[in-house]
Parts: C-alpha cells; structure tokens; sequence
C-alpha cells in the first residue's frame, strides 16, 4: 500500500451519502435469499457482479430496486446495516449518516416498522462494538407521487425523533423537486433537515430548486451545478455541502472516465465538497476506495484530503459539539 493510501484509510472521515440498500452485497444477497426463499435471477455471485454494468443511472436503479427484493425482516435489515459499519468502520468512517428508501419495501408489503426498527438496532450495535456513531434519512423516491411520500412521512410519525433528515432520490429526469416542495416544507416543520439529490443527471435548474423549493441543508451529487457560473457562485457563498460519489458518477456514466472527474475543479472553485460512496455494492468501492481512486485520477494531496475529511464533518447534521471533537481529532491525525 503506498503512504497515501495508507493516510486514507486511516483518515477519520464522515459518510454523508450512503443508500443502505445500497451496501447490499452479492454474498449477502445469496444468504437472505436463501433465508427468506425468495428466488434471484442469478446463478452465482459473480453472475451478479457481472450484471453490475450500467449506463445510466435508471440501468442501476432496476437492479438496485430488484436486489432489495430479499430484503424481508427486521434481522435482514439489522445484518444489512452492520455489514455496512463494520465495512465502512474498516475505512476510518466514525459517523455515518444513511438514507434509507422505505417506499421500496412498503410496496412489498414490508412494514416500515421491520424496516427501522433492524436499522436501528443495527445503528446501535454499531456504536457500542465499533464505536461509529450514525444517523437516518428517510429517502423519498422521487419517480412517485408526492401522496405517497406524504403517506411514508405520515408512517414514519412514531419513529421522527430517531430520523434526523428527509432525503430525494430515484430517477431524477422528469422529476424535479418542485413535485415534492409541499412534502419537504411538512418535513421541515416537523424539525427534520432536508437533503436532495440534485445535479447527478438533472439539469442545473432542479439544483436550484432543491435550494429555492426544498430548503435543502446540503445537495446529494450536484455535479451538473457547473455548468452554471451563477449557481456555482451561489454555492460556495452559501457554504452549501456537496456529497459527491467519485465511483457511481463512473459507474453511472455521469463522468465517461475517473481521469476527468472534476471533483478537485470544485474544491479549486471553493464548493464544500465531500466524497462518499453512495452504493458501493454495486459501484465496486467503499467510502476509501472513492477517495483513492480520486486522489489517483486527479492527484489530490494530502491536503485535499484533509479538507474533503474536514468538509464531512462540517457538512453532517452533527450538534456543533460532536463536529468540534472530530476535527479535533483530524488535525491530530494530520498533523501527527
Ligand atoms: N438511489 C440509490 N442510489 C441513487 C443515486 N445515485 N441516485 C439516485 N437514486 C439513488
Ligand atoms: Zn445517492
């Protein structure tokens, strides 16, 4: 392992953009299919990491929504989100902020209660055996009515203390976050931040509208915003948090090569940028290996890092108090 790469994994680092759903990993996949007997179209694992080859983000969504499928009970939920710490702790991740898509397994007739409540008990796991501390958002999928995020929102009443934001994910194109505003205003009131997916394959003006509409606290992608000097300007003045996912914009063709991709344009341009890895079972990587791969295709120094480490701190829905331990403990790391 080079030094650099050793500095990595040992960075401590905030996820801020993680789809639960998303860490589903072929390995696990096969276990709770076959544990719930529910039948996958794959022969073996590395049949499914070979229908991993997408070209856009909706090639992705249809496998993503399909593989959730074996996803039944609380302990599926619970085994899920631990695999994921127990990964994502291995990467220097002490805090975790996770969307999860109850949509996707409420219309299957899981009830949201199996779905939180294995999260849950899995998120405190997490703290007590890896000391990573995390949190949820309740992601809202975006190719459905506002009515039904209503409906999820208004499932969701019993656990809002245990919920810190509401998030906007799913097909982008043809759903702009002017459909969701009244949903996200109803959130808000009820003391939850608001993140949004915005920029990823949309165009600048649904970033805007995640801003104006939504009242978004920080932007899920938001590369498309710079395409727009205007928006670009309004970013940076209003220290809004970028999560951006250098793997899945390759994956999903958003950048047709690592060695273009403009994550350090934007920490020259002075966004708040932050690297995660959105969903790494499929995108081939975890929160460190998106920043290896970035900091090898665009050579980012040690630095860069620092400040991308640093951005995730200041971009998470941590109290002021937690933030402040952490840096303190980065710039020990760093200068160490
Ligand atoms: N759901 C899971 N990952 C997503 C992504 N990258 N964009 C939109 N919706 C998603
Ligand atoms: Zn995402």
């Amino acid at each position: 392992m080079t030094d650099l790469s050793q500095f990595i994994g040992g960075l401590p680092k905030a996820e801020l953009h993680l789809h639960i759903e998303g860490s589903l990993e072929p390995e696990l996949m096969f276990a709770l299919a076959q544990r719930n007997h529910v039948a996958i179209p794959y022969a073996s694992v590395e049949e499914v990491r070979a229908a991993y080859d997408f070209s856009n983000l909706q090639d992705f969504l249809d496998i993503y929504y399909a593989g959730a499928d074996v996803l039944r009970k609380r302990q599926d939920f619970h085994d899920l989100a631990m695999a994921y710490f127990t990964r994502a702790a291995a990467d220097g991740v002490v805090h975790a902020e996770i969307m999860f898509d109850p949509q996707t397994h409420t219309d299957r007739g899981i009830a949201f209660e199996e779905v939180i409540e294995g999260l849950l008990s899995g998120m405190r796991l997490a703290e007590t055996e890896l000391g990573l501390t995390s949190s949820l958002i309740l992601s809202f999928l975006r190719h459905l009515s506002e009515e039904a995020a209503f409906e999820t929102l208004r499932a969701a009443g019993p656990w809002l203390d245990r919920i810190t934001a509401v998030g906007l994910d799913s097909s982008e194109v043809g759903h702009p976050p002017e459909k969701f505003a009244r949903v996200f205003a109803a959130a808000r009131a009820q003391g939850l931040k608001i993140t949004a997916h915005a920029g990823e394959e949309g165009p600048p003006a649904y970033v805007h509208e995640a801003l104006d509409l939504l009242g978004v606290d920080r932007i899920d992608h938001g590369n498309r915003a710079l395409e727009d000097p205007a928006l670009i300007e309004r970013l940076v003045a209003e220290g809004m948090t970028l999560t951006v996912c250098p793997l899945s914009n390759h994956k999903l063709c958003v950048v047709d090569d690592m060695a273009d991709h403009p994550l350090d344009r934007m920490l020259a341009l002075g966004l708040k940028v932050t690297v995660n890895s959105d969903d790494p079972a499929y995108f081939g990587g975890y929160v460190a290996d998106n920043y290896r791969a970035v900091a090898k295709a665009r050579g980012l120094s040690r630095n860069d890092l620092v400040t991308l480490a640093r951005n995730s701190f200041t971009g998470s829905f941590l109290p002021p108090e937690a933030v402040a331990a952490h840096l303190e403990r980065l710039d020990a790391y760093a200068g160490g």
